[in-house]
C-alpha cells in the first residue's frame, strides 16, 4: 500500500512480552496462549474478545498467595467483566464477588457464586435491589449513607432478617489515579460517609432492628499501582475498628475495595506483594477478616479485542486506520483517555512504520481506539490485537449506531470456546418490535 508518509521508526519489534500474559507472538502470529488469534478471528468473527483462562487463574493465585497469612476473600468486582462463564471460573478458583447492582447479583449466582461470598456495593441500591440481596443472604451490604442504611434496616425487619452491614468510610485519601473519573476516596466524590459521621452511623446500625453491623468497608478508587494509598486507607480504617471496639462494637470483616491497577504499556505490573507487604502486617493479627474486590487485576490483561481494518485513509498529514471496532466495544479510550497497546496479529516485517490514529466506525469524533500510535501500516482486511481489554471492555459496549454488540470467547490452553453469541439485529429490537403500532 503506497501511502505518503514519513517513515517514523525502524524494523517491527520481533518480539512482544511487553503486556504480561497470555498473548504473545508464535513465528509472527499473535495467539492467546496455544490459539492463533487469526483462527479464533476467522472462526467467530470481528469485532471479537479473546479472554485466556489460564491468565485470570494465574492472576487469581498470585494474589491470593500474597495474602495467604491472613483470613481472606477475593471478591471479584463483577463490573469489570460480567460474562457467565468468567464468572464461572473466577468462583471455581475461590472468589467471591462484589456486586452494583441487581442485575450483577443475578449474574453472580447464575455462575455459581455462592451468595456467602458476595458483598454489595454501591452508592445507588435501591429498595428492590435491597430486598433481593437480603433473599439471597448474601455476605455483606456496603451501606453508603444514612438514607440507605435506614431503608435497609427496614427492608430486613419487614423481611425478619437482620441485614449484615459494612459502612464505605471515604477515608479522603488522594489516590494517584490516570483519570479523575476513578478517584473515589476522597470528599469532593459521592461515594462513602465521612469518618465523623461514623461513629453516629455506627451507633444507629447497632441500635436498628433490621440490621447488624459487622464490617467497615473504603475503596478509594481504581487503577492505583502505588501501594501506599492502601496503607494510609487501612490505617484509617483500623483506627475506626480500635474506637468502635472500645465502645463495644466489635466488627469482623474489613474490606479494602478493589482500584489495583495493572500496567497498560510497556512497564512491569506492581506484584501483588507490594499491595500484600502495605497491609497483611496490620492485619496479622486484628482477628478481621480481609476483603479485597479486585477487578481489572484479575482479568485486564486476560483479554484482547481483534478488530480488523476496514480502510486506511490518509487526511492531510494524518493517516486513519478506520477499524470494525469503536468506542461500543471499548469506550475506555474515548471516555478517559486512556492508552491500550495496540499490536498487528501478524506481523507484517517489510511495512514501513507510520504514525497513526486508529478508529471505529461510530460517527463520533471521539470515536477512536488509540491516537498518533507508532504503528506498522496496515492494509484492510488486517487484524489488530488491543490488548488489556478484558477489564471493563464487553461490560461498557454499547449499542450505540445500532451495532450489535461482539462475541466473546474464552480459551483454555489451546482450545477456544464461545461465551457470548454474537448480538443479532433481532437482539437490537427485542423489547420493541412486539410493540409497534401498526
Ligand atoms: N469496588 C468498588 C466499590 C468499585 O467501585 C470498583 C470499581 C471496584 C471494586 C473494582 O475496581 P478495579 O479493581 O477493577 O479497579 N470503568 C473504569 C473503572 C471504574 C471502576 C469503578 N469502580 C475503567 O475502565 O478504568
Amino acid at each position: 500500500m503506497a501511502l505518503p508518509g514519513m517513515r517514523l521508526s525502524g524494523p517491527v519489534p520481533t518480539e512482544t512480552a511487553a503486556v504480561p500474559g497470555s498473548f504473545l507472538y508464535h513465528d509472527d502470529v499473535l495467539h492467546c496462549d496455544g490459539a492463533p488469534v487469526p483462527d479464533l478471528a476467522a472462526r467467530y468473527g470481528t469485532p471479537l474478545y479473546i479472554y485466556s483462562e489460564a491468565s485470570i487463574l494465574d492472576r487469581v493465585r498470585s494474589l491470593d498467595q500474597a495474602f495467604e497469612p491472613l483470613d481472606r476473600l477475593l471478591a471479584y468486582s463483577v463490573k469489570a467483566n460480567g460474562n457467565l462463564s468468567i464468572l464461572r471460573t473466577l468462583a471455581r478458583a475461590g472468589c467471591g464477588a462484589d456486586i452494583v447492582s441487581g442485575g450483577e447479583l443475578y449474574r453472580a449466582l447464575r455462575a455459581g457464586v455462592p451468595a456467602d461470598r458476595i458483598v454489595f456495593s454501591g452508592v445507588g441500591k435501591s429498595r428492590a435491589e435491597l430486598e433481593q440481596a437480603l433473599a439471597a443472604e448474601i455476605l455483606c451490604f456496603n451501606v453508603e449513607s444514612e438514607g440507605e442504611l435506614r431503608e435497609l434496616a427496614d427492608v430486613g425487619r419487614e423481611a425478619g432478617r437482620a441485614a449484615p452491614v459494612a459502612l464505605r468510610i471515604n477515608p479522603d485519601i488522594e489516590s494517584p489515579t490516570p483519570h479523575a473519573y476513578t478517584r473515589t476516596g476522597h470528599r469532593a466524590t459521592k461515594f462513602g460517609i465521612p469518618s465523623e459521621e461514623a461513629f453516629r452511623l455506627y451507633g444507629l446500625a447497632a441500635e436498628l432492628e433490621g440490621i447488624v453491623p459487622i464490617g467497615i468497608d473504603a475503596h478509594i478508587g481504581s487503577q492505583i499501582v502505588d501501594p501506599e494509598p492502601y496503607r494510609l486507607s487501612l490505617l484509617h480504617l483500623l483506627d475506626l475498628v480500635e474506637r468502635l471496639r472500645q465502645d463495644g462494637l466489635a466488627l469482623e470483616l474489613l474490606d479494602l475495595g478493589g482500584g489495583f491497577g495493572v500496567s497498560y504499556d510497556e512497564a512491569l505490573d506492581p506484584p501483588p506483594e507490594s499491595f500484600a507487604e502495605r497491609i497483611v502486617p496490620h492485619l496479622a493479627t486484628s482477628g478481621l477478616r480481609l476483603i479485597l474486590e479486585p477487578g481489572r487485576y484479575l482479568v485486564g490483561h486476560a483479554g484482547m479485542l481483534v478488530t480488523r481494518v476496514l480502510y486506511v485513509k490518509a487526511m492531510g498529514a494524518k493517516t486513519f486506520i478506520i477499524t470494525d471496532a469503536g468506542m461500543t466495544d471499548l469506550l475506555r479510550p474515548s471516555h478517559y483517555s486512556s492508552i491500550h497497546r495496540v499490536d498487528p496479529v501478524r506481523k507484517e516485517l517489510d511495512r514501513e512504520v507510520r504514525r497513526v490514529d486508529i478508529v471505529g466506525p461510530i460517527c463520533e469524533t471521539g470515536d477512536f481506539l488509540a491516537l498518533d500510535r507508532d504503528l506498522p501500516l496496515p492494509e484492510p482486511g488486517d487484524l489488530l490485537g488491543i490488548h488489556t481489554a478484558g477489564a471493563y471492555g464487553f461490560t461498557m459496549a454499547s449499542t450505540y449506531n445500532a451495532r450489535p454488540r461482539a462475541a466473546e470467547v474464552l480459551v483454555a490452553g489451546d482450545k477456544a470456546r464461545l461465551i457470548r453469541r454474537r448480538e443479532t439485529y433481532d437482539d437490537l429490537i427485542r423489547g420493541e418490535e412486539e410493540l409497534l403500532l401498526e
